[in-house]
C-alpha cells in the first residue's frame, strides 16, 4: 500500500493555465495540413482552419499557442506573411526539409486561429536574422490602436482592430539555430530589442520572454541574467520570463529510437530522462532566485516533449512521429512536475501541436486522430487556473539497473470548480499499486475518476483511432477523509473529489 498525503489547507501557488500550453512551428505538416488547409480545401474549415482540429483543441482547453517557431522564428520576416496571398513571398524553409514556404499562413491567420481556439497568443520574434525595426514594427502592426503606419497597414489588410499579444519571445535558441551567440552577446541584444517591444495598451502589457538555456546549460542562464536581468518588464524592467528547452530523446541525439518499437529497458530509459526535467527546473530556478527572490520572472519551458526517429518513410525534416502510452506517461510526469513548480514555471509549451514530435493530434488528409498525449492534456485540464495543494506520495524505485525511476508521480490541486483534482502516473510497465489517500481534515463526499491505460506500445492509428482512450474509473472507495484504489500498470489517472 502506497500512501498519498494531501493537505487541502495548504495552498502552494497558482497553476497558470499556460503551463498546459502548446507550440506550432512552420515545420512539416504542423501548420499546413495540420491546422490550416485554406478556405478552398475540401476538408471542412472555417476561414481556412480545420474544424475537426479546432474542435478537439477547444475541448482540451488549449490555453496558449506559440508561433511561428522554433528555429523558423529567427528566419521569419513577418511582412512576407501579410497582404493578398497571391502576392506573398515564397521562401525555402531551410531548417525543415527545404520545402517551399508560401507564407499563406501569416499573422492574420495565426490570430484568427487563436480567436477560434479561444486561446492566448505567444509570438516569437526574430533576433537571429531580423532587425530591431522589423520587430518593433511587427508589435506595432499587431497591437497599436490609433493612427500609425503599421496600424494603417493592418487596416488596409482587412483588420482595423488591433489584436492582443499576450506573450512575446525575443528570439529562439539564440545559442544555436537563432544565431550561435554567446550569452553576453545575446543578453545585450535582448536589452536593445525588448526596448522596442512596446506596450501600446497599458492595461494589456506584453509578457516579454528572453531566450533561455538548452537543457543544463546553466552558464547560459547565469550569463543572460547577469547582463540583462531587470524585472518585471511592464514596470520598466526588461523581462517577465526566461525560457528553457528540454526534449526527451531516450538514446541520445544520435540514437533517438523508434516512437513505437521499443522494449521495457527503453521505456524506463525514456521515463528516467523525462524526470531530468525536475532537476533542470530546480537548477535554473536556483540561479533565477539569486536575481529574483520575489519570483516575478517566470521560467518558460517553451519546448518540451519526446523526440524520436521519424516514422519510417516520412520526410526526415518533418519530424513526424507516433505517440504511444510511453508519450502519455512522459506528458503526465512532466505536467505533474510543472504543477509542483508553479511558483516559478509560468508557462510550458509541448512540441508540437499537430503532426510534429509529441503531438496531441495527427492528421492524414481529412482524417484526424487524438494521440494518448491528447488524452492526458484533456484529463489534466482541471488543473488549469487551480491552486496547487500540498501533497506527497510514497514511492519505490523501479526500472532497470541503469535506469531507475519512482513507480508513481502525482500532483493535486483545488480546481476552479471547487473540487480537488488528483493526477497520478504509474510508471511501471507491469505492476498495479494499491494507494490510500489521506486528505487532512477534509471529508470526501464523492469521487469521479477517469483513466488512460493500455500496453506500453499501444497507440492510435487512422485505422484504429480509439485503441487508447480514456475510460471512467470507478474503483475508488471513500471513507471519511480517506480514499483507496488500485492504479493499474502503465497508466495516467485523474480523480476529481467532491468535498
Ligand atoms: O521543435 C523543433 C525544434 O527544436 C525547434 O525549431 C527548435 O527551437 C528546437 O531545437
Amino acid at each position: 500500500m502506497y500512501r498519498l498525503y494531501v493537505n487541502p489547507n495548504v495552498k502552494k501557488g497558482h497553476i497558470h493555465p499556460e503551463i498546459q500550453g502548446h507550440f506550432s512551428e512552420h515545420l512539416g505538416r504542423c501548420i499546413y495540413e495540420g491546422l490550416y488547409v485554406g478556405e478552398n480545401s475540401p476538408i471542412k474549415n472555417t476561414n481556412g482552419m480545420r474544424n475537426d482540429v479546432v474542435e478537439a483543441l477547444k475541448e482540451m482547453q488549449i490555453p496558449v499557442l506559440r508561433w511561428p517557431g522554433g528555429c523558423f522564428a529567427d528566419e521569419y520576416h513577418w511582412r512576407d506573411g501579410i497582404g493578398p496571398k497571391e502576392g506573398r513571398k515564397k521562401m525555402i524553409n531551410t531548417h525543415w526539409g527545404g520545402v517551399v514556404e508560401d507564407n499563406s499562413f501569416g499573422t492574420h491567420e495565426f490570430m484568427e486561429l487563436c480567436r477560434q481556439l479561444g486561446c492566448k497568443t505567444y509570438i516569437n520574434g526574430n533576433v537571429g536574422s531580423g532587425t530591431v525595426q522589423e520587430m518593433s514594427e511587427w508589435v506595432e502592426y499587431m497591437t497599436f490602436e490609433g493612427v500609425s503606419p503599421m496600424a494603417d497597414l493592418r487596416t488596409a489588410n482587412g483588420h482595423a482592430d488591433p489584436w492582443k499579444v499576450d506573450f512575446f519571445g525575443v528570439g529562439n535558441e539564440n545559442w544555436g539555430c537563432g544565431g550561435n551567440m554567446t550569452p553576453e552577446y545575446y543578453a545585450n541584444l535582448y536589452r536593445r530589442y525588448q526596448t522596442y517591444v512596446r506596450n501600446y495598451k497599458s492595461d494589456a502589457p506584453i509578457f516579454k520572454i528572453a531566450c533561455g538555456a538548452n537543457v543544463d546549460d546553466f552558464g547560459w542562464t547565469e550569463g543572460v541574467l547577469k547582463t540583462c536581468f531587470r524585472a518585471p518588464a511592464f514596470l520598466h524592467g526588461f523581462m517577465d520570463g526566461i525560457s528553457l528547452h528540454y526534449y526527451t530523446h531516450p538514446g541520445g541525439w544520435e540514437h533517438k529510437g523508434s516512437a513505437t518499437d521499443f522494449d521495457e529497458a527503453m521505456w524506463y530509459q525514456t521515463l528516467n530522462k523525462t524526470l531530468y526535467m525536475e532537476m533542470l527546473i530546480a537548477g535554473h530556478t536556483a540561479i533565477l532566485d539569486q536575481y529574483d527572490k520575489e519570483k516575478k520572472v517566470g521560467l518558460i519551458v517553451d519546448e518540451w516533449g519526446t523526440w524520436f526517429d521519424v516514422e519510417p518513410g516520412t520526410n526526415p525534416g518533418f519530424l513526424y512521429q507516433q505517440s504511444t502510452m510511453r508519450d502519455a506517461l512522459v506528458a503526465g510526469i512532466n505536467l505533474n512536475i510543472f504543477n509542483k513548480h508553479c511558483d516559478r514555471v509560468r508557462m510550458a509549451n509541448i512540441a508540437q501541436l499537430v503532426n510534429v514530435l509529441q503531438s496531441v493530434i495527427l492528421t492524414d488528409g481529412e482524417k484526424m486522430i487524438k494521440t494518448p498525449t491528447y488524452h492526458v492534456f484533456n484529463m489534466y485540464k482541471y488543473h488549469q487556473d487551480a491552486e496547487l495543494l500540498s501533497s506527497s506520495i510514497e514511492t519505490e524505485q523501479i526500472g532497470t539497473e541503469t535506469d531507475k525511476v519512482p513507480n508513481l508521480t502525482e500532483s493535486v490541486s483545488l480546481g476552479k470548480d471547487g473540487r480537488i483534482h488528483v493526477t497520478i502516473t504509474n510508471l511501471s510497465v507491469t505492476e498495479d499499486y494499491d494507494i490510500c489517500g489521506e486528505f487532512t481534515g477534509t471529508q470526501i463526499q464523492g469521487v469521479q475518476g477517469e483513466i488512460l491505460t493500455n500496453a506500453m506500445r499501444a497507440h492510435n492509428t487512422f485505422d484504429a483511432p480509439e485503441t487508447v482512450h480514456t475510460e471512467s474509473f470507478d474503483g475508488c472507495k471513500v471513507d471519511g477523509t480517506q480514499i483507496s484504489f488500485t492504479i493499474p500498470a502503465c497508466s495516467v489517472l485523474h480523480l476529481a473529489l467532491t468535498v
